[in-house]
């Protein structure tokens, strides 16, 4: 089986993560009214990784989450590659309460997990949405949210969308791959933000847009808004942290939401001090 390879960012994110689902345990413990809290890795992978800067395996985001002090009291792990749902079992035979399920997160969130995690239960979740491009759909992270308890941590991804989608004249840009960027945001109002016509070309009667400076940094300032804010109703939204290769170049923004302004704050804090490794 083929072991991907990370860069020092994807380290940055695991850190982050593996930091605020130590302090999100330890503080559900003390909630005399919480019945369980779930950690939710909906993009999980294998679990390892080999690391760019040393050459030596590192633990992924699933295996990170069963170290931490005060265990979660369930685990639900998706993915979509057999072979990958494989190794992760083998990993984790020992442990209880995890389930793995392979498939389409966009689909088994929806179907099999968020029905078990209802406000009712008097659960608290945890999800890390980290898919590798626009994989994910508006739809699963508004069914997420309306659970009005989830917090999660996404991967906003700037490196597909720059690629496929986000060419500097959106007429080159395929159909099928506008369709995908719509469909990771629920809505292609993006369009509006990120693009104006050129008034001086004209293309066979098509008005040609081109894009906007600061593009990258407009459209996550519109996501966080008028996407997770207004349309699916996190309350608090940590300012997200960008994340770049080595060269500089823009491969994604780490989200976090939430519906608790303890989170938020406390992932303010983590995000400050990685910032500045960036
Ligand atoms: C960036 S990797 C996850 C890494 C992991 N979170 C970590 O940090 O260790 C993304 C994973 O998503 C999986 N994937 C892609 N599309 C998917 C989908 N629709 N549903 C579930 N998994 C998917 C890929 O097979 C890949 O293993």
């Amino acid at each position: 089986m083929k072991i991907d390879k990370i860069g020092e960012w994807s380290e940055i994110k695991l850190e982050i993560i593996k930091e605020y689902a130590h302090a999100f345990t330890t503080i559900m413990k003390n909630q005399s009214w919480c019945q369980g809290y779930a950690y939710i890795d909906a993009f999980s992978g294998l679990g390892v990784h080999i690391s760019r800067k040393t050459g030596e395996f590192i633990k992924g985001s699933p295996l990170n989450a069963l170290e931490i002090e005060n265990p979660f009291t369930e685990y639900h792990y998706i993915d979509i590659d057999k072979e990958k749902t494989k190794v992760l079992s083998r990993l984790t035979h020992d442990i209880p309460n995890i389930k793995i399920y392979e498939g389409d997160s966009n689909e088994i969130l929806r179907k099999d997990i968020l029905p078990l995690l209802t406000y009712e239960t008097r659960k608290k979740p945890l999800c890390i949405l980290d898919p590798y491009g626009l994989h994910l759909h508006w739809e699963t992270i508004v069914a997420a949210a309306k659970l009005k308890t989830i917090e999660i941590f996404l991967n906003f991804p700037l490196m597909d969308m720059n690629r496929n989608v986000l060419h500097k004249d959106l007429l080159s840009a395929d159909p099928d791959q506008i369709e995908r960027m719509d469909r990771f945001c629920g809505s292609n109002e993006w369009q509006e933000i990120l693009y104006e016509e050129d008034k001086q070309m004209n293309l066979f009667g098509d008005t040609y847009k081109v894009k906007v400076v600061n593009s990258n940094i407009k459209l996550g300032a519109w996501f966080k808004k008028e996407r997770l804010e207004k349309a699916a109703g996190f309350k608090f939204i940590s300012e997200p942290v960008l994340m770049r290769n080595s060269k500089g170049g823009p491969l994604f923004f780490l989200f976090f939401a939430s519906h608790n302004e303890t989170g938020k704050k406390i992932v303010n804090e983590i995000f400050e001090k990685y910032r500045g490794y960036l």
